[in-house]
């Protein structure tokens, strides 16, 4: 009998996941003389698995040869996934060697048909396009670009979509108006589109080496001590007008590794994600 239950524990591999105490309990259960049960089945604990997603996932960052995201191809690549990238110069002047592993689509999000060829098979989208200017440029480029990219993506299927925003900063607001009634505009149209497949990462200052031309500038000397210092002063961030001034800067990498789980992951909660939930969402073990 004691045979029998290894063989079995041994050839279904959801039973091999759990931890010895709970293999050990199931053995002790059914030697037992009679054929009840004589402990109920309890699992203390089970043990994290690292399963990379299934190969056939195949991810579209939009923007994926700027700062974050050429962060978030090169964790995609890392976690086993086939990757494409559209922005409006294509590869542009990355050199890395991971960046040959990427598909680089040219397009420019705010015209016409640009995304449809880029979004073949496609089962998730991030989406890491923004940027400053005037007020009306940067409704443009934080909204109406991604709204096209969200319903695009949703007419033709696409099962998750992440996109990266960005946290309210108060009186900052007001001045780059353009910029977060952009990026507002974008979430709601994601909240309606992909209820159940919808993530907004919404960091404050995202920090680490910034690639411009080939020059390598490291942000991470002014963020890191920053975030060390800011994630501890949440209580401070809720003072009106000023508090939102205090948002902990975030981790590049953190970012990349949670929009990359937040889009393969199918029961990754949909919704808001704020500076706070990033780094902690950062922290957990991959699935
Ligand atoms: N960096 C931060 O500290 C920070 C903080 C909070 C939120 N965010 C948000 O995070 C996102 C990424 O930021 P980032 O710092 O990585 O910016 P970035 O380096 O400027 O990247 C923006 C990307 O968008 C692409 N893009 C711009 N307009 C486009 C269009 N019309 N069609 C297609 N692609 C277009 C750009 O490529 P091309 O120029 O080649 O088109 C580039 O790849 C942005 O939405 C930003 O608002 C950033």
């Amino acid at each position: 009998m004691r045979t029998l239950v290894s063989r079995l524990i041994h050839s279904n591999p959801s039973f091999s996941r759990l931890n010895v105490t709970a293999s050990s309990k199931i053995a002790r259960s059914f030697t037992t003389d009679s054929n009840q049960v004589d402990e109920p089945f309890k699992v203390e604990e089970a043990e994290t698995v690292n399963i990379p997603p299934p190969p056939t996932d195949k991810l579209l960052v939009l923007g994926g040869n700027g700062f974050v995201g050429s962060h978030i191809c090169r964790e995609a690549l890392d976690r086993g996934l086939s990757v494409a990238s559209l922005s409006r110069s294509g590869r542009s002047s990355l050199h890395d060697s991971w960046a040959t592993n990427v598909i680089w689509y040219k397009g420019n999000l705010l015209s016409g048909d640009s995304l449809k060829e880029a979004l073949n098979g496609v089962t998730a989208v991030i989406s890491c396009v923004g940027g400053f200017g005037s007020n009306s440029y940067m409704y443009k480029i934080n909204g109406t670009a991604n709204i096209n990219a969200i319903r695009a993506a949703a007419d033709q299927g696409v099962k998750r979509f992440v996109y990266i925003s960005a946290a309210d900063f108060g009186v900052v607001n007001f001045l780059l108006r353009g910029y977060y009634e952009g990026k507002r505009a974008a979430e709601t149209e994601l909240l309606t589109r992909f209820p159940y497949g919808g993530v907004i990462l919404r960091p404050g200052f995202i920090y680490g080496t910034r690639t411009v031309g080939s020059l390598k500038i490291p942000l991470g000397a002014i963020g890191s001590p920053m975030e060390m210092v800011l994630q501890h002063a949440k209580p401070l961030s809720q003072i009106p007008l000023v508090g939102p001034l205090m948002t902990p800067p975030v981790n590049v990498t953190s970012v990349a590794k949670v929009a990359v789980r937040a889009a393969t992951d199918p029961v990754f909660p949909p919704g808001i994600i704020d500076v706070y939930g990033i780094q902690r969402y950062s922290q957990h073990k991959s699935k």
